[in-house]
């Protein structure tokens, strides 16, 4: 099959198409030809850090038809049209994956490429109303904000959730679920342009972090119920301020490191209010059906902002790395 593979760490150009055998598709196992793969900011760190010399094709997001299954007992996929659920391994608890939890796309091959292998349990049937392109734009980050939006955030309609940093793929579709959901939603940004993009989407209210007033006009703006829910992806110089912001018994569901991973953080505040401060990950295979099932029967449409052919996957990387998109980057296979 035809794959964009890496050998070395290093700069968009380090990508390069080749033809690879596929794995062997094993019992229990399908195998599915790609029409579109969506980018996610993992798959930078992974060709930045990839230290080879093996050939790896990177990708988590992906959606095509089955081609293959490797037992009997799945034969009726064959055929069907799924998006995959790159969420592998997880295992039979929903509080926590288990250990042998792996992201689609290293060490496993990826969907950078003309197939994917992965286990049955990680597809699902497309969303009937999404094409290829935008149904491979949702299952990483979707199913992220979907975990950490309603189940450790235990978000309830007419709840109010702070979302910093709204240029973030998860937190535009944490956006639109919660508006779906009939949530109250307030975002920050750093840019103009997203605040009002995010506002147009729903956003009840928009303020710029870089303004040293930010929190104190959130606070303003969510007086008196106060926030119940702060969803933070970026760490150390936002989560303090989430739990500075959340009322009193409220949730912190964290995701992200983007800005450090080191906190300075009031104890005694923090456990005065009660606050609950929870790790998310992903999400396990029955909430991404639950995903999929929500996203067909409110028929909400991912938000794609760039398509590229694979052979431009270079093209891809490099927008992504100069944050130039608001809304997901998707190779057409
Ligand atoms: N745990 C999981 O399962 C999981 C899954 C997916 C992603 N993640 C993590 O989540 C993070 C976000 O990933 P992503 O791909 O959605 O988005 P991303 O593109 O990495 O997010 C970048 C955004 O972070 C925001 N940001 C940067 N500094 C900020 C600050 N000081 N205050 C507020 N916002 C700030 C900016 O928002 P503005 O442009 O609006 O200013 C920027 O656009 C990454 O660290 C990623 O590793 C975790």
């Amino acid at each position: 099959m035809k794959a964009i593979v890496i050998t070395r760490g290093g700069a968009p150009e380090a990508l390069q198409i080749r033809e690879i055998e596929p794995p062997p598709l094993l019992p229990g196992h399908a195998r599915v030809t790609l029409r579109a793969a969506g980018l996610n900011h993992r798959d930078l760190w992974q060709r930045i850090g990839y230290p080879g010399p093996e050939p790896m094709i990177l990708g988590s997001d992906g959606a095509g038809t089955v081609e293959a299954v490797g037992a009997d007992d799945d034969r009726a996929w064959v055929g069907q049209e799924v998006v995959i659920n790159p969420s592998l391994y997880w295992g039979d608890r929903e509080d926590a994956p288990g250990p042998n939890y792996q992201v689609l796309g290293n060490p496993t091959f990826g969907t950078y490429a003309e197939s994917v292998t992965v286990p049955v349990e990680n597809v699902a049937p497309k969303p009937a109303h999404l094409d290829f392109v935008q149904a491979a734009a949702f299952p990483l980050a979707g199913l992220t904000a979907w975990r950490a939006l309603f189940g450790q955030g235990a978000l309830q309609p007419g709840q109010t959730v702070l979302l910093p940093g709204i240029g973030s793929g998860v937190a535009g579709f944490a956006l639109a679920f919660a508006k779906i959901a009939g949530a109250r939603a307030i975002v920050t940004s750093s840019s103009q342009d997203k605040l009002e993009k995010a506002k147009a989407q729903g956003a009840d209210f928009a303020a710029d972090y870089t303004d040293d007033r930010w929190e104190q006009q959130v606070r303003d703006y969510a007086a008196p119920a106060g926030i119940d829910l702060v969803i933070d992806h970026s760490g150390e110089k936002t989560l303090p301020a989430g739990v500075r912001l959340v009322r009193p018994g409220g949730r912190v569901v964290f995701l992200g490191v983007t800005t450090g991973e080191r906190l300075e953080l009031g104890l005694r505040e923090t456990y005065f209010k009660q606050v609950h401060l929870v790790g998310t990950m992903m999400g396990s295979p029955r909430e991404f059906l639950a995903l999929c099932r929500f996203i067909e029967l409110h028929r909400y449409t991912p938000q794609v902002n760039h398509v590229y052919p694979m052979e431009e996957v270079a093209a891809a990387h490099a927008l992504m790395e100069a944050g130039g998109q608001y809304g997901k980057i998707v190779l057409t296979i």
